[in-house]
């Protein structure tokens, strides 16, 4: 029996949705833990080529029960436009189960997203916009609305009450923003559970079974270690635990369960928003991988900020959440690069660290220390075998292993799933 994790190693967007579609051939359940729509990844499969949110990418596979966790907020609209879209693939949805315990995205929570950012001036942290940190924030504050809650005609009508009206007198008033109706709210929502009540249940009842069952699960994480509530770069971070104590919380899995963690990382690295990100390269460079790597948000299409492979996060990330393995995306965006770069410590005044701070104003005044390398300047989208790759790729690749102390596993050299050179099987 194993149960594996697979989390995003730096600041999303790493190239889980591959990673996860390529191990979901092997999996019996794959298990989402935490955020909501501000995710999205592409999976080119032979059914096409999907953006998807929500869903799992186990979907894709017709033997996966996929799970969307209790510690996910669900914009039950967003849910629904994924579920038509497999539908119109004939992709069979009936393996997908959402846990009664989610909490919901409501009209006023991308509303008061898009105003707090505004109201944050020069420090806005550059949100999805898709109301998950205020879906968040009513969830800790007890006063948020479950799935399970869009059942009940009774319950949801009498928790909306309180929440709108709470929620309205706080976008009049503080913001000057129109009242939503709670009529209109209530009808959609109501709506939205009459169609989605099928795949609503106790997840973690699904979950449990299938350990019992000795299957094989894999947990999917969102966004990054470095956009971690407690762990990240705080304040720019998200408002969830995409780190591995998020699978535990986000599922009602228990930690002992887990055996095995796989951390994503591309072999350069991305961050969209604002926010500390020591790699960052100039403008030239950072130009040049965005264009290769196609680095726009899939959820917002932003363009990303574009950096080199920073270690000493990566060990940080793997410390942290006892990670056993690696798989390193994108590496043919280097392909054409002529010099490589590894970052291995922060320059922090006269000293050289290799840790990372907790601390804003430390994250602000470091500047990486880099190892350069030759790059391999040759295609890499053919090779299959990590032997076949450019002697200086191998080299670039050794060396990530030696300095982040874990074997890499997978290393994908395009979207494809073909497009993958296996070293280790995961399950
Ligand atoms: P939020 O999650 O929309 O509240 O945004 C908080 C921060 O996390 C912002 O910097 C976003 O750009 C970032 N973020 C959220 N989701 C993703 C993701 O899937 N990939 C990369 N960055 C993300």
């Amino acid at each position: 029996m194993t149960v594996q994790a697979v989390i995003g190693g730096q600041w999303g967007d790493e190239g889980k949705g591959k990673i996860v579609d390529l191990l979901t051939s092997r999996a019996e359940v794959v298990a989402r833990y935490q955020g909501g729509d501000n995710a999205g990844h592409t999976v080119v499969n032979p059914y096409g080529t999907f953006h998807m949110h929500l869903i799992p990418s186990g979907i894709f596979s017709s033997e996966v029960t996929c799970i969307i966790g209790n510690g996910v907020v669900v914009n039950p609209q967003r849910l629904i436009d994924e579920l038509v879209v497999l539908r119109q693939h004939k992709i069979s949805i009936e393996r997908l189960f959402i846990s009664e315990a989610a909490h919901v995205i409501l009209p006023f929570h991308p509303i008061l997203d898009q105003l707090e950012e505004e109201s944050r001036g020069n420090s806005s942290i550059g949100t999805t916009h898709r109301g998950i940190g205020p879906a968040y924030t009513d969830k800790a504050a007890r006063v948020g609305i479950r799935m399970v809650d869009l059942l009940d005609e009774e319950i949801l009508l009498s928790r909306l009450t309180q929440m709108v009206n709470a929620k309205n007198r706080l976008l009049t008033k503080v913001y000057n923003h129109p009242p939503l109706s709670l009529h209109e709210i209530y009808l959609k929502y109501l709506e939205y559970g009459r169609q989605l009540a099928p795949h609503i249940r106790d997840t973690r009842q699904i979950l449990m079974q299938a350990l019992r069952e000795d299957k094989r699960i894999l947990l999917e994480g969102a966004q990054g270690t470095m956009l971690d509530l407690d762990f990240g770069t705080y304040p720019y971070v998200t408002s969830s635990s995409p780190s591995i104590g998020g699978a535990c919380t986000g599922l009602g899995i228990p930690p002992a369960r887990i055996q095995r963690v796989m951390a994503v990382c591309k072999a350069y690295c991305t961050r969209v928003g604002a926010g500390p990100f020591p790699t960052e390269a100039e403008d030239e460079i950072a130009e040049g991988l965005r264009e290769r790597g196609h680095e726009f948000g899939t959820t917002t299409g932003r363009a990303r900020r574009c950096g080199w492979f920073d270690a000493v996060a990566a060990r940080y990330v793997v410390d942290l959440n006892g990670v056993n393995s690696l798989a390193i995306t994108k590496l043919d965006v280097l392909d054409e690069e002529p010099v490589v770069r590894i970052c291995t410590g922060y320059r922090l005044n006269d000293a050289v660290v290799d840790y990372v701070s907790t601390s804003q104003l430390l994250w602000e005044s470091l500047t990486p220390v880099y190892e350069d390398m030759p790059g391999w300047q040759s295609s890499t989208r053919q090779v299959r075998a990590f032997e076949d790759l450019p002697e200086q790729a191998q080299t670039f690749l050794r060396r990530i292993e030696e300095i982040v102390g874990t074997p890499i596993a997978i290393i994908s050299v395009g979207p494809k799933r073909e497009e993958s050179i296996i070293r280790q099987t995961v399950f």
